[in-house]
């Protein structure tokens, strides 16, 4: 059933709005108090303020009481790699001894690694694993998720994995907004050939993705030693040509100038930023780049978290992602996430929220459907097991999703 009222929840956080936030203005979640919410097909009919009266016959409608427990969007989780082969707890295990994640990439683990594992399994095989790492985003509350190519780095397995995410998309409740990113790494066979294997992406591959609507966006790794900047710049320049918006992993392990070209380039996200520098945050402001951080990655490799602080009170739009992935983020943690962004990157609790709501809608451009709880957008809610969205951040590392609701049907109810 799509019809459904969660009633008297202590919080209704809406996080009202249909576009990213910016600087200040992540600070305001618009909470309402014992606030009721209608969901009439699946979409968000009615948010009441406590004693508003009801002008609907609820007679065909799911009734929640939410007493004494805060209603959310559902989260949108925008920078994920969650369709891979194998596994990499080796690699895990060489990091904590000191070795680096580019040393490990350059010796032929990371990222060429999963690519190997990846071209190895079946499209089948993909899907189980990938359907299951959904089921566990949902039980976190998150509702959409982004997620990449990039571990095939050839025409088949990257096509591969694209329809891996195409059938999540069609079959699994969550939705998934896919991105192509044939330019993650350098395959052993174009070694050498960087800028060729730059061009077989631009006349092969963006062609080919495009006219079967395989992704919406395109993405590259712009990094020291991975593709540089005149690579990405030539890269994204043609992805838009052909229809796709665009994102970049930016300034992740050195400081490269990432940011500066997302926001020459008017990219919709410039992701990871951890070593973005002053004048690149002031650039991605101006440029309305969303400013992805994904705290998981700099907790997993140990390195210091990019300055939230800084890009907000510079006036960026900020975005959190979790990067699941089989390498520098294998974790989808919804609380760590919270915890790490407030506790080591400084944000507060509100700017979290936002930055996991509607600024990560904003981040894959759906800012008008989900992100937020406004009359007219997709009803994806969570319900959490507390009255106030402060808890999500200081119950550390606890799950405290009670209720998750896609589209206003109910998907879990722990
Ligand atoms: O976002 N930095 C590049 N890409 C991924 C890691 C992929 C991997 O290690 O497999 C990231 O961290
Ligand atoms: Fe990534």
């Amino acid at each position: 059933m799509n019809n459904l009222v969660v009633k008297n929840a202590s919080q209704v956080v809406t996080c009202s709005g249909f576009t990213g936030k910016r600087g200040e203005d992540m600070s305001d979640l618009h909470v309402i108090e014992n606030g009721t919410v209608v969901v009439t097909d699946g979409v968000i009919s009615h948010v009441l303020k406590e004693g508003e009266g009801l002008s609907v016959d609820l007679s065909d409608y799911e009734v929640i009481c939410a007493e004494g427990k805060a209603l959310l969007p559902g989260f949108v989780d925008p920078h994920t790699h969650f369709v891979f082969g194998g596994y990499r707890e080796e690699e895990f295990a060489w990091r904590m001894r000191g070795d680096s994640y580019m040393d490990i990439m350059n010796r032929g683990g990371g990222i060429v690694n999963t690519t190997r594992a990846t071209r190895a399994a079946s499209e089948d095989e993909l899907y189980i694993a990938g359907k299951q790492r959904l089921d566990a985003m949902m039980r976190l509350g998150i509702t959409t998720v982004e997620g990449k190519s990039g571990y095939g780095l050839d025409k088949e397995t990257e096509l591969k994995q694209l329809r891996v995410m195409q059938r999540l998309n069609e079959e699994h409740p969550l939705d998934v907004v896919s991105t192509f990113m044939g330019a993650h790494a350098t395959p052993e066979e174009w070694k050498g050939r960087e800028d060729e294997f730059i061009d077989f992406n631009i006349n092969e591959m963006f062609p080919l993705v495009a006219q079967e609507k395989l992704a919406e966006c395109a993405d590259i790794f712009c990094e020291k030693n991975v593709f540089t900047i005149e690579q990405s710049r030539r890269y994204l320049t043609a992805a838009r040509e052909q229809g796709f918006k665009l994102k970049i992993h930016a300034d992740e392990i050195v400081p490269f100038g990432g940011a500066e070209l997302a926001a020459e380039l008017g990219c919709l996200s410039a992701d990871h930023l951890l070593k973005a520098s002053g004048k690149g945050i002031r650039a991605m402001a101006k440029a309305e780049v969303v400013s992805t951080l994904l705290p998981l990655t700099a907790f997993s490799l140990r390195e210091n978290f990019a300055r939230a602080r800084t890009m907000i009170d510079n006036n960026c739009m900020v975005a959190l992602a979790t990067d699941f992935n089989p390498g520098s983020s294998f974790s989808a943690s919804v609380p760590l996430l919270f915890a790490l962004a407030c506790i080591y990157m400084k944000m507060s609790p509100e700017e979290a929220v936002t930055a996991f709501t509607i600024n990560s809608a904003a981040a894959v451009g759906r800012a008008d459907k989900i992100g937020s709880i406004d009359v007219g957008k997709q009803a994806d809610l969570v319900l959490l097991q507390f009255p106030s969205y402060k808890f999500l951040p200081y119950h550390v590392g606890m799950n405290i999703v009670e209720k998750v609701i896609k589209r206003g049907c109910l998907l879990v109810d722990r």
